[in-house]
């Protein structure tokens, strides 16, 4: 068999050494789906036999699922002949199968019936639901590897979402760090203070401040409500030194 070279970018090597668990994380377009598209390809052609199921925790139809992406890995590494496209599988090499599945429609029975299985790749994991993780896994994972991904990582950006990002940075600053450095989300879209607090940490205005001793100390409740779309209580703790206000603490969810 010809050897197959695959360049893989530096932010994923550590992935390609052996571990249970494999993972990785970050911002928009920093090419994790392509690069374990390219895996499960190599797996599949190195280990024949492998059998591979692709997890979504939504997938209402096979164009919501990884196939596309593996099938046009499959064409791009030449490796067609030995793979064989079925409308809902892919058959690889040594009779090996990738299945794709959504968990939403999963039930403990016909997760238990991927005994055997030897690859559960889940895209999107950020939407997965406890009730999904829990099915797949009931301990943490001790043999794990994870890198943090993001799209300065990505040798081959591409152009267009070049430009999206840079839209993004512009237009949308309080969601950048989100979407596009894989930060956690900080604040809920249009939540009235989002915008300011971005802008000041974008003007370096959140910094270590301390008390001072002689001015009192105020504390601001914002109460929030019982309802299931009410927002948290938050209190701010602050000082008013001379012409600034410094906020000295900021508590959610009381
Ligand atoms: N190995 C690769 N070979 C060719 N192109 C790549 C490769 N990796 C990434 N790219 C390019 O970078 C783009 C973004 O990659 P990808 O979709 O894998 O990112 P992602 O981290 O999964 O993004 P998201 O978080 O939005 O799902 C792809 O659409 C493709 O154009
Ligand atoms: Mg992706």
């Amino acid at each position: 068999m010809p050897t197959l070279r695959i360049p893989t970018a530096p932010v994923f090597r550590p992935l390609l050494e052996p571990a249970r668990y494999k993972g990785a994380y970050g911002g928009r377009g920093s090419g994790k789906s392509h690069f374990f598209g390219e895996l499960m390809v190599e797996r599949c052609l190195v280990s024949p036999g492998t059998l591979a199921v692709c997890i979504r925790e939504v997938q209402k139809s096979l164009l919501q699922s990884s196939k596309r992406l593996i099938e046009s890995k499959i064409q791009s590494l030449g490796v067609g002949a030995r793979f064989q496209v079925l409308h809902d599988r892919i058959v690889t090499p040594g009779d090996g199968l990738i299945i794709f599945q959504g968990m939403q429609d999963s039930t403990a029975e016909s997760i238990k019936s991927l005994e055997g299985f030897d690859i559960a790749w889940v895209e999107e994991a950020q939407t997965l639901s406890a009730r999904s993780l829990s099915l797949l896994r009931q301990k943490k994972p001790d043999n794990a590897v994870v890198v943090n991904a993001n799209w300065r990582d990505n040798p081959w950006f591409p152009a267009v979402l070049e430009e999206e990002r840079r839209l993004d940075l512009q237009l949308y600053p309080e969601r950048y760090p989100h979407v596009w450095e894989g930060e956690y989300a900080k604040a809920f879209e249009g939540a009235y203070f989002a915008r300011h607090l971005e802008q000041a940490r974008q003007e370096g205005r959140i910094c270590r401040v301390a008390v001072d001793p002689i001015l009192p100390v105020k504390a601001f409740f914002d109460i929030g409500g019982a309802g299931h779309s009410s927002d948290a209580m938050a209190i701010w703790i602050a000082q008013f030194v001379g012409r600034e206000i410094r906020l000295l603490d900021y508590i959610e969810g009381v």
